[in-house]
C-alpha cells in the first residue's frame, strides 16, 4: 500500500489544494477505503467560501463517496467484503446520546460529518468506520456517488410523509429539490417546483417536472392555489435555504398541511406562527439522512432516478481544486459534479 497519498485540502477559506498526506492507520472497528469516485457538495462549497461555521481549517473536502473495501474492520456489514464496491455513510454518531438511543444517529448530539466538522475522504485512501458503509449495486462508479445527496431528497419526502396523490411544493430546483421532485412523482404524488433561476426550473421541466413555478416572476400563491383547486399543497419542502422561501412554506401549505426544512438558512428567519395554529401546520426538520442508502441506491440502479439527469460534469480528482473553485464562481452552471480517480 501507499504511504503517501493525494488529498483535497482547504487550507483556510477561498484557498484549496492537492496536498500529500500520510496513508492513513486504522482502529480495529475501521476500514481501509480505496477511494473511486466523488461528487462535490453545496456544503463542500460552503466550506471553500467560509461560510459554514461547522467547519474548521485545515480541512480535508468530501462526504459523497464511493470506493472499494481495501481493509476489512470489525462491525463490517456481514454482506460486504475486502475488495467490494462501497458507498460510505457519512455521518459518524456516537452511539450514546439521547436521539442515538431512539435510533435517530442523523440527530446525534455529537454528529460528525465528512469533510464538515471531521475530516473528509476526497482522498485516495481513507479511513472510516466499518459500519458505515453500504454496499454498491452494479452500475457506474460515477453515478453511484448521486447516493448520499439523494438520501438527503429522500429524507426530506420521508420525513414530510408525501403520499401518492398529494401535491407537493418543493422550493428549490438544485441537487436536493430536483431529486426530492423526482422521487415526488414516483411515490405518485404531484411535484410542483419552485425556484427563481428560470435556468434551473426550465431544466427540470425537461426532465419531466411539469409544475415549476418562478416567484419572482409569477404569482407563485394564485399559480398553487389553480394547480391545487383551492387547497394549496398538503405537504411542503423547503430545499433552497432562502429565508422568504422559509416563510412561504406556511403559505404555500394547505390546511393540516405538513411543512419538512431541509434548507440551511445563514441567518434565523422570522414566522407568524398564528398561521402554523391557524392552519394547524406540522412542521419538521430534516437532517442529513437515517436507513436511506439502500432506497436511494435502487432508485439509482434501476434508473428510475437517471444519474445522467443529476450529472452535470465528471471530472479527474487533480482537476478538484479548478472545479471547487469554477462551482463557487458559478453555481448556477452546474447541478452535480462527480470526480474520479
Ligand atoms: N438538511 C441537510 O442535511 C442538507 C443536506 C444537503 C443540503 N442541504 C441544504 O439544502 C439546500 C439545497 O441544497 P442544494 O445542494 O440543492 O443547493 P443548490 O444551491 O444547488 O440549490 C438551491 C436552489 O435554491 C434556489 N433558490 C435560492 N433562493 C431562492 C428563493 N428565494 N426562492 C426559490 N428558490 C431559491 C437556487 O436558485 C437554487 O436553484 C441548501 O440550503 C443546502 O444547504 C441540507
Ligand atoms: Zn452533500
Ligand atoms: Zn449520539
Amino acid at each position: 500500500m501507499k504511504d503517501i497519498v493525494k488529498s483535497i485540502r482547504l487550507i483556510k477559506p477561498n484557498h484549496v489544494e492537492i496536498e500529500q498526506i500520510n496513508s492513513p492507520t486504522k482502529k480495529d472497528t475501521d476500514v481501509l477505503i480505496k477511494v473511486e469516485a466523488m461528487g462535490i457538495c453545496g456544503s463542500d462549497i460552503g466550506a471553500y467560501r467560509g461560510t459554514n461555521p461547522l467547519v474548521t481549517y485545515p480541512r480535508i473536502l468530501g462526504h459523497e463517496i464511493v470506493g472499494t473495501v481495501i481493509e476489512s474492520g470489525i462491525g463490517m456489514p456481514n454482506n460486504i467484503k475486502v475488495g467490494d464496491r462501497v458507498i460510505l455513510d457519512p455521518y459518524v454518531y456516537c452511539g450514546n446520546c439521547y436521539p442515538c438511543s431512539i435510533g435517530r444517529t442523523n440527530c446525534c448530539e455529537h454528529l460528525n460529518v465528512l469533510g464538515v466538522h471531521i475530516d473528509g475522504a476526497m482522498q485516495e485512501i481513507v479511513r472510516h468506520p466499518a459500519k458505515l458503509l453500504v454496499k454498491a449495486p452494479s452500475m457506474p462508479v460515477a453515478e453511484l456517488a448521486l447516493a448520499e445527496p439523494l438520501t438527503i431528497s429522500l429524507h426530506a419526502i420521508h420525513r414530510t410523509k408525501v403520499k401518492a396523490g398529494e401535491h407537493v411544493v418543493i422550493i428549490g430546483a438544485g441537487t436536493i429539490g430536483l431529486m426530492a421532485a423526482l422521487v415526488a412523482k414516483i411515490y405518485g404524488a404531484i411535484p410542483i417546483l419552485v425556484d427563481i433561476l428560470d435556468k434551473r426550473l426550465e431544466y427540470a421541466k425537461s426532465i419531466g417536472i411539469s409544475h415549476c413555478i418562478n416567484p419572482s416572476k409569477e404569482n407563485d400563491l394564485d399559480i398553487i392555489r389553480s394547480i391545487t383547486n383551492g387547497k394549496m399543497a398538503e405537504a411542503v419542502i423547503e430545499a433552497s435555504g432562502a429565508n422568504i422561501s422559509i416563510q412561504n412554506t406556511l403559505k404555500y401549505a394547505s390546511f393540516a398541511g405538513r411543512i419538512g426544512l431541509t434548507g440551511w438558512p445563514k441567518t434565523e428567519t422570522s414566522l407568524p406562527t398564528n398561521i402554523i395554529t391557524f392552519k394547524e401546520l406540522d412542521i419538521v426538520g430534516a437532517r442529513t439522512s437515517k436507513g436511506e442508502f439502500e432506497e436511494a441506491l435502487t432508485l439509482l440502479s434501476t434508473g428510475k432516478i437517471n444519474p445522467n439527469d443529476i450529472i452535470s460534469k465528471i471530472i479527474k480528482f487533480d482537476e478538484l481544486p479548478d472545479y471547487i473553485k469554477e462551482l463557487s464562481d458559478n453555481p448556477e452552471n452546474y447541478l452535480k459534479i462527480i470526480a474520479v480517480f
